[in-house]
C-alpha cells in the first residue's frame, strides 16, 4: 500500500507502512508448523531465562508505551512479574534490581541518553540487559547483552508510529519466547499465537483502508482543545500513546488514562465539551475480555448520561458500542494481547489528520526532537 502511494508528509507514509513494517519483524523469527519463535541476537542462555525473577523495561515516551503492552503480555504468558519505568524517572528510585534479572530497553533511535543511562546502571547492578531498537549498531544494542530489532525501516517523523507497533510485535515474540523456554506456553497455544502475529500485517491494511473514516472525524473534532482517551488493562497504553500521538504533532492537550480510574477524579471534567475517545474492544474467547468489555459499556453509558461525546474503537461485528457512541471505528478481531498493535492505527491518523487540518509541521512538532541525546 505505502510503496506505490505518493504521501504529503512522512508521518502518514510511515503509519501506512506499518503493514511492511510488521511482516519484515514478524516473518524471518517464527516458524508457524513448528510453532517455534525464533530469536538469534538474545546471548542469553536458556536456563539463564527460564530462572529469571523479574524482568524490568525501560524507555522513554512511545517506547514506553510499547513497554507497558509488553508488561501484560510477558506476565501472561511467560508467568513473569514485570515493572515498567520511565527511563528518566528510573535512576531516582535506586532500582533494586541485579543478577538473576532482565532489563529491557526500548528505543527506536538506540540513543536516548535517560534510557542508554538506565541500562549501564542495570548492568552495572548486575542484571542482563535486553535492547529494542529500529536502529541496528545503536549505542543502546552495542552496550546489551542481546537485541531484538524492529525492522521498521529508517522512521523520519518525529513521532513514533511504525517502530511503536513494530515494538509491540518484538515484545510479543519475546513473551512467546520465554513462555516456551518456560513451558508456560503450550505448543497448541504457540502455533495459534503464530498464526495470528502473521495474520497481523494484512488486519493493518484493513484498518488503513478505513482512514477516510478517521479523516471525516477529524474534520468535526480539529478546532477541540481537549481530548480525554480512555483504555482498560493492555488497552491502557495504547489509550496513553493516542493521547500523546494527538498532543505531540497538534498541539492540543489530551491526557490518556485508565478507564476505570475515570471515576477517581477525572468524570469531573467529563461533559459536552470533552470528547471521549474509549478503547472498547472485545477479544470473545478471552473471558477476562468480556468482562473488561461489559465494564466498558457501563462506563460509555454512564460518561453519555454526563453528556460528554464519545468516539469508541469496537471490534469489527459489534452492535452494542455503535448505539452507545457518537461515533465508532472498528478494529478487525484479534486476540486481546494483540488487539493494541491494531487498535493504536486509527488513533494514529486521527493525530495526524487533526495536526494537518490544523495546518501544523506534521513531522517536525515544535519544541521536539527525534531522539533527546542529552539527559
Ligand atoms: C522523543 C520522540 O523525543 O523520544 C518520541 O519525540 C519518542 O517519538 C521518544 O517516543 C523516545 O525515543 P526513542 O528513540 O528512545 O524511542
Amino acid at each position: 500500500m505505502a510503496s506505490t502511494r505518493k504521501f504529503p508528509h512522512h508521518l502518514i507514509r510511515e503509519i501506512f507502512e506499518q503493514p511492511d513494517a510488521l511482516r519484515h519483524t514478524i516473518e524471518p523469527r517464527v516458524s508457524a508448523d513448528a510453532g517455534l519463535v525464533r530469536l538469534d541476537e538474545i546471548h542469553i542462555s536458556r536456563e539463564e531465562l527460564r530462572a529469571l525473577r523479574r524482568i524490568n523495561i525501560v524507555a522513554s515516551g512511545t517506547s514506553r508505551h510499547a513497554g507497558m503492552t509488553g508488561q501484560y503480555m510477558m506476565q501472561e504468558l511467560a508467568a513473569v512479574p514485570v515493572d515498567v519505568d520511565y527511563a528518566s524517572e528510573f535512576e531516582y528510585r535506586n532500582p533494586m534490581i541485579g543478577r538473576g534479572e532482565l532489563s529491557i530497553f526500548i528505543t527506536q533511535s538506540g540513543e536516548t541518553a535517560d534510557t542508554t543511562a538506565s541500562q549501564r546502571e542495570a548492568r552495572q547492578k548486575g542484571s542482563r540487559t535486553i535492547a529494542i531498537s529500529n536502529v541496528e549498531g545503536s549505542t543502546i544494542a552495542r552496550e546489551a547483552d542481546g537485541f531484538i530489532y524492529t525492522h521498521a525501516g529508517p522512521e523520519i517523523s518525529i513521532a513514533s508510529t511504525k517502530a511503536f507497533t513494530a515494538q509491540m510485535a518484538c515484545l510479543f515474540l519475546f513473551a512467546l519466547y520465554l513462555g516456551e523456554i518456560k513451558e508456560t506456553v503450550s505448543e497448541e497455544l504457540a502455533k495459534h499465537y503464530i498464526r495470528e502475529l502473521l495474520a497481523l500485517p494484512l488486519k493493518t491494511e484493513t484498518v488503513l483502508a478505513a482512514a477516510e473514516q478517521v479523516e471525516k472525524l477529524a474534520e468535526l473534532y480539529y478546532r477541540v482543545d481537549d481530548f480525554m482517551f480512555l483504555g482498560r488493562a493492555i488497552h491502557y497504553p495504547i489509550a496513553m500513546d493516542g493521547a500523546l500521538k494527538l498532543k505531540e504533532v497538534s498541539y492540543i492537550h489530551a491526557e490518556g488514562y485508565p478507564t476505570g480510574e475515570a471515576k477517581h477524579g477525572p468524570n469531573a471534567l467529563i461533559d459536552f465539551r470533552l470528547p471521549l475517545v474509549i478503547i472498547a474492544t472485545c477479544d470473545r474467547n478471552d473471558a477476562g475480555s468480556v468482562t473488561r468489555y461489559e465494564k466498558n459499556v457501563s462506563n460509555m453509558e454512564g460518561f453519555k448520561k454526563q453528556g460528554a461525546t464519545l468516539i469508541a474503537l469496537a471490534t469489527e461485528g459489534d452492535t452494542t458500542i455503535p448505539q452507545i457512541a457518537d461515533h465508532t471505528l472498528f478494529i478487525p478481531h484479534a486476540p486481546e494481547l494483540l488487539s493494541p498493535i491494531l487498535e493504536i492505527v486509527p488513533l494514529q491518523l486521527f493525530a495526524y489528520y487533526v495536526a494537518a487540518k490544523r495546518g501544523l509541521d506534521v513531522d517536525r512538532p515544535r519544541n521536539l526532537v527525534k531522539a533527546v541525546t542529552l539527559e
